[in-house]
């Protein structure tokens, strides 16, 4: 592995508020490598989203605490004044976010923002950066790219928007590029279609990416590594097939469990995990997880630290490697967590009765611009 472009110590944010201090990262280390794609997945408000801003400093407020470090070639993100973030937003580290509307310009010609973008930090001609933004588009897998470059955001479908904010994440060929739910909002097969396009452009590239997620299943194909967030830390982390054929932390079962698969059917329930996160104003002590975890024990009430605990890789569960991989639920060969009303205590331990946790309602949604979207998947393929 080459030497890490960003690396990230020991992080940790914190927000003021009314209600009191919000611990959203509580001591996450990561580091990126260049072309390394690493997936950070968990729940909504495990904290990804304040992760990836604070290498940005998008989301420095008063109110807001940064503790360790975050350096990207030796730039000390952190501290960084905002003129080195300028510098470095855009043309080194770029960031895609979830809600391609609220970032693209609704008045402004799609083929205008891009323009816009490039010229920001390069000197071109009217007709280069023209030649540039078409060939950027056609990139990024937008059908008759000069005459669409001509569209406005509104005549785009969600698919086709969120391939513009790649075009544009990508219009300064940033070494690091942010992702942070890009395909969420789509419906699943658009998803795997926009992230094969990423993947394609990464090997083109070479930029390394994080993807941020909450859905396992996006990112088998794509990551080489995954850190999975719970309640502000990372629980788990390890490459793909750690995770997918060995994974240490009830929460990753409980996530693997509950995987969006694009052959299931629409009206098919997801099984989730059950029970709420934590509230980050008051974390509990210990393991963030316990009060859903059905193999919860006395000890979690303290640590556990992230630490390889002989899998190969660190997770942060006290259970041993082999009380793990046999308390894991496997089904048909899936991996998943057993329901936590599911479970007694026994002398030496907890026992799962392997139950089926409770369905959840299934996330994938209808996109408005979906028949476009396939038709476009028909055209790359
Ligand atoms: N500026 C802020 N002030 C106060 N609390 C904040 C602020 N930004 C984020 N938080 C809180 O920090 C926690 C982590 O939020 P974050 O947005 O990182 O979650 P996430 O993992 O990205 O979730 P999602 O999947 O919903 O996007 C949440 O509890 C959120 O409410
Ligand atoms: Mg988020």
């Amino acid at each position: 592995m080459s030497e890490p472009i960003l690396e990230i110590d020991h992080l940790q944010v914190e927000f003021r508020t009314d209600e009191g201090v919000v611990h959203a990262v509580d001591d996450v280390s990561l580091t990126l490598a260049a072309g390394e794609v690493l997936a950070i997945v968990g729940e909504s408000g495990s904290g990804k989203t304040v992760t990836a801003m604070s290498l940005l400093g998008l989301n420095r407020s008063p109110n807001a605490t940064f503790r360790g470090s975050a350096r990207y070639r030796g730039t000390q993100l952190l501290t960084a004044s905002e003129d080195e973030l300028r510098a470095i937003r855009g043309a080194e580290m770029a960031m895609i976010f979830q809600d391609p509307m609220t970032s693209l310009n609704p008045v402004q010609r799609i083929g205008d923002q891009i323009a816009e973008q490039i010229l920001a930090h390069e000197k071109l001609t009217k007709a280069e950066v023209r030649d540039r933004v078409v060939e950027l588009m056609d990139r990024v897998g937008i059908p008759r790219a000069a005459e669409r470059a001509r569209a406005y955001p509104h005549e785009f479908s969600g698919g086709m928007r969120q391939r513009v904010m790649i075009a544009l994440a990508l219009s300064c060929s940033p070494s690091v590029l942010i992702a942070d739910e890009p395909t969420t909002a789509l419906d699943v097969t658009i998803q795997a279609q926009i992230l094969e396009r990423l993947k394609e452009l990464k090997d083109e590239t070479g930029t390394a990416i994080i993807l941020v997620t909450h859905d396992l299943g996006v990112v088998a194909d794509i990551a080489d590594r995954i850190a999975v967030m719970y309640g502000g830390r990372i629980v788990e982390e390890g490459t793909v097939d750690e995770i997918f054929y060995d994974p240490q932390h009830p929460y990753t079962w409980g996530l693997l469990g509950s995987i969006t698969r694009v052959d299931r059917d629409r009206g098919e329930r997801l099984p989730s995990i059950a029970g709420l996160p934590p509230s980050l104003l008051a974390p509990p002590e210990g393991c963030h997880f316990r009060a859903r975890c059905p193999h919860e024990f006395e000890r979690c009430g303290q640590g556990p630290p992230l630490e390889d605990r002989g899998a190969g890789h660190p997770d942060r569960c006290w259970l041993t490697v082999e009380q793990k991989r046999a308390r894991r639920v496997v089904d048909d060969g899936e991996i998943g967590l057993a329901a936590k009303v599911a479970v007694e205590a026994s002398p030496e331990g907890l026992v799962d009765r392997r139950e089926t946790p409770p369905g959840a309602p299934s996330r994938v949604a209808g996109d408005a611009g979906a028949a476009e979207d396939a038709r476009v998947a028909e055209e790359d393929r």
